[in-house]
């Protein structure tokens, strides 16, 4: 099983990996949807939406405040060292993410694809200048732009759509991958969902790295059902700082 991952990825012409929160969770970041996720502690239309946002900007940047507070004081783990290590080697063509942590980037990954934003960024209600956000603000007050327009976190929320560029460039990679690892995602929300099936439909190979069964597992070629920190590290010797 792990000698085919390794040969996969020796072999790979244009190897792409598709990760979402489960990636993270080695790190001490909750998932959204497995037993303690935050799904199943806070209800995401409260919390992630543009309407939430609108009714209760507070409470929803407390929350977003105290996820940037986790993110920021969490480390990068073997999964997301791995990862960096194999576009370090040159085997790696595109790293997608769904998580909104920088901890692909912490690791050393570099121009990683965020499919439903940063949390490392507020973006402006208003005139929708870019900010960074070197530490989680200090709510209330809210944050405010300079031109007097709210800031709000640069995340894709329920009901909103992908930025069309990076969704763009993101199905480009998937099509031109001849394998797509997908790792630590429950594959329920699209379009990244839909990323591992462009691969297969363009003849490539999909790899899913994940403890448990998915709704991909059945189109998968390989499933291997481990966390994905062991997986990268045990078996594919990368993933060591
Ligand atoms: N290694 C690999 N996979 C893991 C690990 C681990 N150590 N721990 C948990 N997992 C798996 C779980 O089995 C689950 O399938 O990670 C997956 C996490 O699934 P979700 O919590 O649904 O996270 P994700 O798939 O990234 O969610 C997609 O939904 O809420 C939105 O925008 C949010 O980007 C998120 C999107």
């Amino acid at each position: 099983m792990l000698q085919e991952l390794k040969a996969c990825i020796e072999k790979a012409q244009h190897l792409t990996v598709l990760t979402g929160a489960g990636v993270s969770a080695e790190s001490g970041i909750p998932t959204f949807r497995g037993g303690d996720g935050l799904w199943n502690r806070y209800r995401p239309e409260e919390l992630a939406t543009p309407e939430a946002f609108s009714r209760d900007p507070e409470t929803v940047w407390r929350w977003y405040a105290w996820r940037m507070e986790r993110v920021f004081s969490a480390q990068p783990n073997p999964a997301h060292l791995g990862f960096a290590k194999l576009q370090e080697m040159g085997r790696l063509a595109c790293l997608i993410t769904q998580n909104v942590d920088d901890l692909h980037e912490r690791a050393g990954s570099r121009d990683v694809l965020h499919l439903h934003g940063t949390l490392r960024q507020m973006r402006c209600v208003a005139c929708g200048s870019r900010i960074p956000v070197h530490r989680p603000p200090e709510v209330p007050p809210l944050p405010v732009c300079a031109c007097g327009g709210l800031l709000r976190p640069d995340v894709v929320w329920f009901g909103e759509s992908l930025s069309p560029d990076v969704l763009q460039l993101a199905f480009d990679e998937a099509s031109r991958s001849d394998v797509m690892i997908v790792a630590g995602t429950s594959a329920v929300v699209h379009p990244a969902a839909s990323l591992p099936l462009e691969v297969k439909r363009h003849g490539g190979t999909v790899i899913e790295i994940n403890p448990d069964a998915t709704p991909l597992s059945s189109m998968a070629d390989l499933s291997i059902r481990m966390p994905a920190g062991m997986a990268i590290t045990e078996n594919l010797g990368l993933g060591q700082s």
